[in-house]
């Protein structure tokens, strides 16, 4: 249904989306997740023909955005970031008004805004100014708008930024509802994770203009979880414990890539010790520490969240060891918090 290839968007000197190929299927809700920047309005303008591409080409239907940018937009509807609105038409003129431009035909016009209202609730605020309504109810009538014309494909740019926690989830039930009826495919840009993880079945991930992955949210998580990282404790028994000795020692477990200190008292050590890629270190550790003659207090797996997989994509080398350098000298009660969410 979307096909991009080797798309390229400068502006001036600024290259904000650099290279990029990406296939959406049609019915699919993808998520396009990149931090702040990343270039994800930008390849949605591309997408809805708003901005040309610098190089590269990106097709809706079959259909090149330079080529036939009518066909394009005939089947395509898009939630920008900020809705275009007439604060003083009301609901129903407004939807009527798109409509129209957006060529329903007459006689299908008073339908569709009744299907449209029902589809994203907004059949009770159908008299009230749009100046007049919530962010939340604004965003529904931005997404009303955005599927008049029954399109194809929906393009939505953070269709829940700025809205609060009741609202976000209105929003996220509404799309997941478009989507289940299985008339659209999706395209939703986000910067943050819950949003994918809780309504998309696959995520484009974009870092700095790259595409940096693209996979089903479950491949995502499991094929980053090849590597384990494992939490060890270990408490003193009769004697001090040595911090740099039990690291050593940990360290020349088979399997184990490198360990990390956390939480360091006299009596009480802890490390995240991470594998190399599809080892299994959880038997060889404890098998150390209690040949040691330590006690072994706590050995587990800890999982990596979708959130910890983004930062893994998206932050460079450099920004790898900086954080590992922070993490290592990090207090020792924020390593703990970390320890325990991860459980
Ligand atoms: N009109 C513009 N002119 C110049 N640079 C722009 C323009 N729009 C966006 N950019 C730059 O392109 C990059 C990508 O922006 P954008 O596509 O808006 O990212 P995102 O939506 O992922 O936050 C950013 O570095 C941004 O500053
Ligand atoms: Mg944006």
């Amino acid at each position: 249904m979307i096909k991009v290839e080797g798309l390229t968007k400068r502006y001036a000197r600024k290259v904000a989306v650099d290279n990029i190929s990406f296939e959406v299927e049609k019915g699919q809700i993808v998520g396009f997740l990149g931090p702040n920047g990343a270039g994800k309005t930008t390849t949605m303008r591309v997408l809805t023909c708003f901005l040309p591409p610098t190089s590269g080409s990106a097709q809706v239907a079959g259909f090149d955005v330079l080529e036939h940018p009518m066909e394009v937009k005939k089947r395509i509807g898009y939630l920008p970031e900020t809705p275009p609105l007439y604060p003083e038409m009301e609901v129903h003129e407004y939807l009527e008004f798109v409509g129209r431009i957006k060529g329903v035909p007459s006689g299908d016009l008073a339908r569709r805004l009744a299907e449209v209202s029902e589809a994203c609730a907004v059949s009770d605020v159908s008299k009230t100014l749009i100046g007049k309504l919530s962010k939340g109810y604004r965003q529904r009538v931005g997404l009303a708008q955005a599927i008049i014309h029954n399109p194809d494909v929906l393009i939505l740019d953070e269709p829940t930024a700025g809205l609060d926690p009741h609202q976000i989830i209105e929003t996220r039930d509404l799309i997941k509802g478009l989507a289940e009826r299985g008339k659209h495919t999706i395209i939703l840009s986000t910067h943050i994770l819950p949003e994918v993880e809780q309504t998309c079945e696959r995520v484009i991930i974009i870092n700095k203009g790259k595409l940096v992955a693209t996979d089903t949210v479950e491949n995502l998580t499991s094929r980053l979880r090849g590597a384990e990282t494992v939490a060890v404790e270990i408490v003193a028994g009769d004697g001090a414990l040595n911090a740099a000795a039990v690291q050593a020692r940990l360290e020349q477990v088979a399997g184990v890539s490198r360990v990390l200190p956390k939480e360091q008292g006299e009596s009480k050590l802890h490390f995240m010790v991470e594998s190399l890629e599809g080892r299994h270190i959880r038997p060889g550790l404890a098998k150390a520490v209690v040949d040691a003659g330590w006690n072994l207090n706590e050995l587990h797996a800890v999982g990596l969240s979708l959130e910890e997989i983004f930062l893994q994509l998206t932050s460079s080398p450099e920004d790898a060891k900086q954080e590992e350098a922070i993490a290592a000298t990090a207090s020792e009660p924020a390593a703990a918090e970390t320890v325990g969410e991860n459980k």
